[in-house]
């Protein structure tokens, strides 16, 4: 079931045209362990969910193991709420849409994400004022090193803005099975904060949405502005929206009228996608890479030909340029390889 040089150009939403010296695609955590035993000889071993977050930037040697797990189940607490857990290989936007299906309430705001169920603790995911920290209960993983499965609650996953403890102590020691969130049955808690919800909602005619209805304003938006993987490669957000300190901004908006900002405490989070722009590299195209013409802070594969080097070498061009002007450095949020 090991398959060698294998192209990862069907895993990868960007696209990318490398090969895997060793390919296996699990499906229990049977067969996982059993690949886990057998392979000591193919490290390095790379685990791989949707494959949306991710850039190949050349071919990679060891073995790759795709995690195609799949179920969900239902625990109901009480009248109100219910515990629901995916596996790993589930699809996150055929799990989010389920849920609504069934009138659970609480992933709503991250309708349409790309990838997978098993890969979204790891950055935390998050869009339009919700981050699923909001309503994790808990993940099952492997700990790679004694083979056995362990449980993280909340407070062991240390989430954080694009961020857990599995994209920084933790990183590379387990692999995530399984991941359980307390949904609302009844009484939701609707988050229409963000802007552009609120208008698409108003555009839509729509006063008092239900879960359904926020999940199709998201769908909306989301399909107005950012490129479907499906047809033009790309892995959403490349880069990190930055967080600077309070008196670094004041300075910059002393010779910057127009940034935006948005304080938390002593600091405040500035968009990419306004710092990219503003350098003048929205819709700009270098080769066979280019920044999204409609959202800055998204790499495409636009002629669907690029390598990973080359998108690699696009980001830090943009890096740079952002650096000069503003003395901001941006931080990429795509995992390089
Ligand atoms: N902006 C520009 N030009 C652009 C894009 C954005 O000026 O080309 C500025 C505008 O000021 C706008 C602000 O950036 O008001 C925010 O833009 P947007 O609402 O599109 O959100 P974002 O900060 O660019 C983040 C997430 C997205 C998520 C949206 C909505 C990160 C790195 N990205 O983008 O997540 O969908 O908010 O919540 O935090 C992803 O992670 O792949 C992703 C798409």
């Amino acid at each position: 079931m090991i398959q060698e040089n294998v192209s990862l150009k069907p895993f990868n939403t960007f696209c990318v045209d490398v090969s895997a010296r060793f390919f296996a695609e699990v499906s229990s955590v049977e067969e996982l362990t059993e690949i886990l035993n057998l392979s000591n000889d193919k490290k390095p071993v790379l685990f791989l969910g949707g494959g949306s977050n991710i850039l190949f930037t050349k071919d990679f040697e060891g073995l790759i193991l795709k995690l195609n797990l799949r179920g969900i189940r239902e625990e109901i607490i009480d009248e109100n709420e219910i515990l629901i857990t995916a596996k790993a290989g589930e699809n996150w936007h055929q799990f989010v849409t389920y849920c609504l299906e069934k009138n659970y309430g609480g992933l709503e705001n991250l309708s349409l994400i790309p990838g997978n169920v098993g890969t979204s603790p790891m950055q935390n995911i998050g869009a339009y004022g919700t981050e699923i920290r909001d309503v994790f209960e808990s993940c099952k993983v492997l700990n790679l090193e004694t083979l056995e499965t362990e449980i993280f609650d909340l407070e062991r996953c240390r989430f954080g803005y694009r961020d857990s403890i599995f994209k920084q102590e933790a990183k590379g020691k387990y692999v995530i099975l399984e991941v359980t969130f307390r949904l609302t049955r009844k009484n939701h808690n609707i988050n229409v904060e963000y802007g552009a919800i609120k208008t698409e909602l108003e555009n839509m005619g729509i006063s008092n949405p239900t879960i359904q209805e926020v999940s199709k304003a998201v769908i909306n938006i989301r399909q107005s502005k950012l490129p479907d993987p499906k047809v033009v490669g790309n892995a959403g957000s490349f880069f990190k929206n930055p967080t600077i300190p309070l008196v670094q901004f004041e300075d910059l908006k002393q010779k910057f009228e127009t940034i935006p900002g948005y304080p938390n405490g002593d600091f405040v989070k500035v968009p990419a996608g306004w710092l990219i722009e503003q350098t003048g590299w929205k819709g700009k195209q270098i080769g066979n890479v280019a920044s999204h013409k409609l959202q800055a802070l998204v790499i495409i594969n636009a002629t669907g030909n690029a390598t990973g080097k080359e998108i690699f070498d696009f980001s830090t061009m943009i890096i740079d340029s952002v650096k000069e002007k503003y003395g901001i450095e941006l931080e990429r949020e795509v995992n390089i390889i």
